[in-house]
């Protein structure tokens, strides 16, 4: 037995975290048995655990997804933790010790700072580093330092940066909170020189929409508290005050979409004074960011030289990050270097970064170095190069990929090679956008934290990686916003002075966010952590219908909706044709039911019994105001049918003709997707659940537009913003709202997951510890390979279509159980292939639970798992197999068939006003036939 992926908080040995509610999580591996009979947690002062702190009793339950320490934390102090496990053979292990260490308070800020903020005193416009020579003159036991810098800082101590994070202290509502950073330091005797470097960043820069500037502060500040522990006994103070120095910095300009301006001939040693500047220190927090870092670094692919003479290097994918180089130019030569994401006829482009700049100016004094950018980022493929003397060599560049922490969890592969790119591209879009904040895009002169991207994507991302400490910051910044708009939630966050609130599936990030979080690891602390959150959304949607007569529905405001779906009005326009008030009335119900949820979880029974009776009431007026009495749905969308599906607005008397009415809607649409924000996420998914799974595949499949394919096809290597952000002739559709690194249609993985894969979360035992497991193949595909490091531990799920076999294979985790769906399968057969399962036949299916191991299966599916053709066939199906179309060519000899027909099936095709050519029922049912027959 091995003990792994020991985290707290859901971060490995944190220093200087926010640790209210401490919670530990840990995998088993390796066991002889299946269950968890035993486990004991320790906690100690002492590494060797020659005092215990905290020892678990016999009777503590302890699950591996999250188990809250019930001890009061002290701060400034490290914790080391292990866990022992034993399960029913005896099989035994220890952990590894972790430790946490406490920042100036546990959490909160219920302490007194001897550091004061300071600012340099130089123009508010001059970049500038703080500084102070500490005297260190006796032996140290070990020395902090509590930190912040705004807008961003960066650490030094003898000329070495101090840790490897990038863009500290990272972007929030610096309004209400200001994290600040825990160091451990390495002092040497004599004289060491502090540093604190300061940049414009998210806080003081230019940023926003609006390009607006100084959002929230004016002049660059830092505060620093370092504390050094003497070998004989005695603590130094040393905090930042008007003692300290200033000096100018290299990096002359910066700005999060403007780049940055590196002068290396600056001159850094004119030393200047430092000011005062009262930021007060109720702001002040311990850190809840996980840390950003360099996570990769990309060789240029390529050195283009282009049509017009430029010089550009091509990465090879669209990436989010900086720009390495080694340079060797001579003193006074300036190298500028420009970003995009596109090659337009085979030139450099950045047309769509709007008033982004996305440059960096390096000029040099002469000396080799390897150099770098500090305070932006970019969202790039392509780096124009100007100004470099001799060859572009690619070996002298590195693109370095930064993101924030999280472990990744899954792999899922396929045999279909452009599907596995689209899951590629779909975690690129995550590390891109999941810098600090959840952003729509990384590049152009928006990447904001807008809350409809984030909540769509969020299903995903919790199958891709792990999200809790990410999120539970995210969710911190939502609710400070909230608290200023009597719960409405912004339509980004932090919200930086962007104008613009409450529109549905966007302020609903504030329930499903969490919502997702919890199913995913099975940790209440987010739903606690959000629990105002969620309900002061869900009491600003009451109220704006309560002021509305109070109809149980929400059919005020205004709502981006089904944002860039095609089915809108106006052509190009982004305003999909869902009534949005139908959206938003659904979204309150969905919420609501989620907040209901919530409060029975955390024990909140009045709230619970409250908010259910809300959701009860919303779904009657939802089904009076949205369905004919013989179960009609009066908005004949196909994000219409999706949405009364997903939200379980579907009553059981307009169930078939809801699915009905999705199928025709797409098939009348030749059976493409013309959904946006709100309908694609959930449109396969729904398809799949609702007996429909080989449409979903047909979509996910389609290879022209719109379709996930096409972007793959077309060389994405991101997912795109818009279904043609790029067009068929490689042409950019369009600069005004036009980015191909856009997260949000990267939601299809989730569906990938959960039904092709058919690896699920359950709600009654979050984090995976009971789930569901319901694979649904389809013959366009051959095998899928599904395996996701859950909460919990190693599932897999994997599946084979071998001629007219289908094999499976799935792993269920120690001290787990999942019930298992295998399709098209008799219980007899399955019966007879695993040991100690109890199978239950359930119409096609087969059913059964499943403890902790390996179970592999093989039979001939009651259906066959391969393409099968009739009359709803398409023609352009048919005439792509050799033996279907040599039936037409005998039995329905059509000579030219108009283009845009091809989609069309046979039965549609032989209706006489396409065609000119009608058919017989005899004829139509002889055809039919011969074509079932086709193998
Ligand atoms: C963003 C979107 C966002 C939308 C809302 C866009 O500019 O990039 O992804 O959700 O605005 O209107």
């Amino acid at each position: 037995m091995n003990i792994k992926h020991l985290k707290l908080n859901h971060l490995t040995n944190p220093l200087g975290y926010d640790v209210q509610n401490p919670t530990i999580s840990y995998v088993v591996e390796d066991a002889a048995g299946k269950h968890q009979v035993s486990a004991k947690v320790q906690v100690s002062l002492k590494e060797d655990f020659s005092e215990v702190l905290y020892e678990s009793g016999a009777d503590e339950e302890i699950i591996n997804t999250g188990f809250e320490l019930p001890i009061a934390l002290e701060p400034m102090s490290r914790y080391y933790w292990k866990v022992q496990v034993t399960d029913e053979t005896g099989d035994s292990a220890v952990s590894d010790v972790q430790w946490f260490e406490t920042a100036k308070t546990v959490s909160g800020n219920d302490c007194t700072w001897e550091a004061k903020w300071i600012t340099p005193a130089l123009d508010k416009q001059v970049q500038a580093a703080v500084w102070k020579d500490i005297e260190v003159s006796k032996p140290v036991v070990k020395a902090r330092a509590y930190v912040v810098g705004l807008g961003l800082y960066e650490l030094y101590v003898n000329g070495e940066k101090q840790g490897n994070e990038c863009l500290l202290p990272g972007f929030c509502d610096y309004d209400s909170w200001i994290q600040y950073q825990t160091y451990e330091l390495q002092f040497k005797a004599g004289k060491n020189r502090v540093e604190v470097l300061l940049g414009d960043g998210w806080y003081k820069g230019v940023y926003g929409m609006r390009t607006l500037v100084e959002n929230y502060g004016d002049r660059l500040a830092a505060l620093a508290e370092i504390h050094v522990w003497y070998e004989d006994g005695t603590e130094e103070i040393i905090g930042t005050d008007t003692e300290w120095n200033a000096r100018k910095s290299q990096i002359v300009e910066n700005g999060i979409y403007s780049g940055e301006v590196y002068d290396a001939t600056v001159d850094t040693s004119e030393t200047f004074g430092t000011e005062l500047i009262d930021l007060g220190y109720e702001r002040l927090n311990p850190r809840l960011s996980p840390a950003i870092i360099v996570h990769e670094k990309i060789q240029p692919i390529e050195v283009i030289h282009t049509p017009t003479g430029e010089t550009v290097l091509d990465m090879g994918q669209n990436m989010v990050g900086w720009l390495q180089f080694h340079s060797k130019a001579p003193k006074g030569s300036k190298l500028f270097f420009q970003f995009g994401e596109i090659l337009q006829d085979g030139n450099f482009y950045n047309e769509n970064l709007r008033t982004a700049k996305a440059e960096f100016t390096y000029i040099s004094d002469g000396v080799e170095r390897d150099v770098c950018q500090h305070f932006t980022f970019y969202g790039y493929r392509f780096v124009k190069v100007t100004g470099w003397e001799g060859e572009v060599n690619p070996e002298d560049f590195r693109g370095l990929v930064i993101h924030s922490e999280m472990e990744e969890l899954s792999e899922l592969t396929t045999s279909n090679p452009l599907v596995n790119r689209l899951v590629l591209n779909a975690k690129w879009g995550m590390k891109g956008n999941f810098v600090d904040v959840p952003t729509d895009c990384p590049q152009r002169d928006e990447r904001y934290g807008w809350t409809g991207d984030a909540q769509i994507f969020s299903g995903t991302a919790c199958y891709f990686m792990d999200t809790v400490a990410f999120y539970t910051k995210y969710g911190r910044d939502l609710y400070s916003e909230q608290v200023k708009m009597n719960g409405s939630v912004p339509d980004v966050v932090p919200v930086a002075n962007y104008p613009g609130d409450a529109s549905t599936a966007w302020a609903d990030a504030a329930t499903i966010i969490p919502w997702n979080v919890y199913l995913h690891y099975g940790d209440k602390n987010i739903l606690r952590r959000q629990y105002d959150s969620m309900k002061g959304w869900v009491d600003y949607m009451k109220r704006a219908d309560d002021e509305d007569g109070a109809k149980r529905l929400w059919q005020t405001g205004t709502h981006y909706a089904d944002w860039l779906a095609l089915d809108g009005n106006v052509p190009g326009g982004v305003y999909g044709a869902t009534d949005p008030n139908m959206i938003a009335s659904a979204y309150y119900y969905y919420s609501t039911n989620i907040l209901a949820k919530t409060a029975a979880i955390l024990g909140k029974t009045e709230d619970a019994a409250f908010y259910g009776k809300v959701a009860a009431e919303i779904y009657n007026a939802f089904i009076n105001e949205y369905y004919t009495p013989t179960g009609k749905l009066s908005v004949d969308t196909t994000t219409a049918y999706v949405v009364v599906l997903y939200t379980g607005l579907t009553p059981d008397f307009a169930y078939e003709r809801v699915c009905r009415g999705l199928m025709n809607r797409l098939k009348k649409n030749f059976y493409h997707l013309d959904t946006g924000f709100v309908g694609t996420p959930w449109l396969c998914r729904m398809l799949s659940e609702n007996g429909m799974n080989d449409i979903a595949y047909h979509l996910l499949m389609e290879e022209g537009y719109p379709g996930w394919l096409y972007e793959v096809l077309m060389g994405a290597t991101t997912v795109w913003e818009r279904w043609n952000s790029v067009e068929p002739d490689g042409k950019i559709s369009g600069t005004e709202m036009n980015s191909l690194n856009h997260y949000s249609y990267g939601s299809i993985v989730e569906w990938m997951f959960r039904n092709m894969a058919g690896i699920n979360p359950t709600e009654e035992t979050a984090g995976f510890k009971k789930f569901r497991i319901v694979p649904m193949p389809d013959y366009r595909i051959e095998n899928c390979d599904a395996k996701l490091r859950a909460a919990s531990g190693l599932i897999e799920s994997a599946w084979k279509i071998d001629g007219k076999q289908l094999k499976f294979k799935f792993t269920v985790p120690f001290d787990a159980e999942a019930e298992i769906v295998l399709p098209n399968a008799s219980a007899e057969v399955i019966a007879g292939q695993a040991e100690n399962i109890e199978c239950r036949q359930d119409g096609e299916n087969v059913v059964f639970l499943a403890e902790a191991g390996t179970y592999e299966f093989c039979y001939e599916p009651t259906t066959p798992y391969r393409k099968t053709y009739s009359i709803n066939s398409t023609w352009e199906e048919l005439q792509a197999n050799p033996k279907t179309k040599a039936v037409l060519e005998k039995e329905y000899p059509l000579k030219k068939i108009p283009f845009e027909k091809e989609l069309c099936t046979l039965e549609e095709m032989t209706w006489g006003p396409f065609t000119g050519y009608g058919m017989t029922r005899e004829k139509r049912e002889r055809i039919d036939k011969l074509l079932k027959e086709v193998e």
